[in-house]
């Protein structure tokens, strides 16, 4: 049967430490077959709210649901159905990776067949057939990353949750890991990933949030998200001899912001079309400004992060 329900679901979710909010009230919900992307700046508070929902913390106030489950009322439900991926790899003893595998197979009670079945299958999902006798201590970061993976979907959970699992891999490996993460939505199974990219995300999840200091900025389509500020445009310009005296000048305007100087150049970003750019060029030569370069482009996704996000931290 095909659950209706979000399988993985915020609800006011909060945490404090102390005096820092690390998660302030922070709803949404990720619907079944999707890739939902969580993206924030260093302390936004994304590992915070995976590790509540992976039932390794508990919020202070509001809740989190996985596949229906609370994680605060009902923790044993939430783990089986639920593969978490952290940020880091904790260092092991040198066992092998099968055996690696077989042990976490163990530790979520699959037996026999079933699970010499479950650590093949995830082997040859994540591309570790080749590296099974291999002592994981030995293993890149890469191949680290992809027996992480293959632990937490061992017992095959509806849920991923995978905190940063692009960080540190190479060109390649991040299309795999890419690829992989398409194949486990098609089968079916609920995905949040974090990350500081956007762009990075915005590839491969159908739904972004951008949080940042605890709080959700954002929430949609990566399209909705970019649509939504598309009216930003970024201008380029440069002069000769007075770029400052220039820069001053846009500087008095009302309607221009995030006005930056570096030598000639100067860059700034207006919310209008770009009859108001041509018309803008043509007051700056009217009076004597001497521009030898303009050009505009709407704002990126990478813009759009850093305008939403503003670079704060906690
Ligand atoms: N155990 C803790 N005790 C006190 N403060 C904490 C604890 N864990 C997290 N915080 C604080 O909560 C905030 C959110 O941290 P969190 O690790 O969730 O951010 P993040 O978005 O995962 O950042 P990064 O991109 O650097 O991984 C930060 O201000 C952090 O200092
Ligand atoms: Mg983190």
């Amino acid at each position: 049967m095909i659950s209706s329900h979000p399988q993985i679901e915020l609800v006011n979710l909060s945490r404090r430490f102390g005096s820092v909010r690390a998660v302030d009230e922070v709803s949404f919900q990720v619907q079944r077959g999707h890739v939902f992307g969580y993206i924030g700046p260093n302390g936004a508070g994304k590992t915070t709210s995976m590790r509540i929902l992976a039932t390794l913390d508990m919020p202070t106030e509001g809740d989190a649901l996985v596949d229906g489950f609370s994680v605060t009322q009902d923790p044993e439900r939430v783990r089986k159905r639920l593969g978490f991926m952290p940020d880091y790899f904790d260092t092991q003893p040198s066992i092998l990776v099968e055996e690696y595998l077989d042990f976490f197979a163990r530790a979520y009670g699959l037996m026999g067949p079933e699970r010499m079945r479950a650590v093949r299958q995830v082997m040859s999902f994540t591309k570790l057939d080749g590296l099974r006798a291999k002592s994981i201590d030995s293993l890149s970061k890469g191949m680290k990353q992809r027996l992480c993976l293959g632990r937490a979907m061992i017992h095959n959970p509806p849920v991923m949750i995978m905190d940063e699992p692009a960080a540190g891999l190479d060109p390649r490996a991040r299309i795999q890991l890419r690829e992989m993460i398409g194949e486990l939505a098609a089968s079916g199974k609920s995905i949040l990933v974090s990350s500081h990219i956007l762009t990075e995300l915005a590839e491969m999840c159908d739904t972004v949030a951008i949080i940042e200091q605890g709080r959700l900025l954002a929430v949609g389509t990566v399209d909705e998200i970019h649509r939504a500020r598309q009216s930003h445009r970024t201008v380029q310009l440069r002069v000769l001899d007075s770029a400052g005296e220039v820069c001053n000048r846009l500087a008095a305007r009302a309607d221009l912001h995030s006005i930056r100087q570096n030598g000639e150049q100067i860059e700034f970003v207006h919310e209008h079309d770009q009859q108001f750019e041509a018309d803008l060029l043509r007051d700056l030569v009217m009076a004597g400004c001497r521009v030898v370069e303009f050009g505009s482009r709407a704002e990126s996704l990478e813009d759009v992060f850093m305008r939403v996000t503003e670079g704060l931290v906690q």
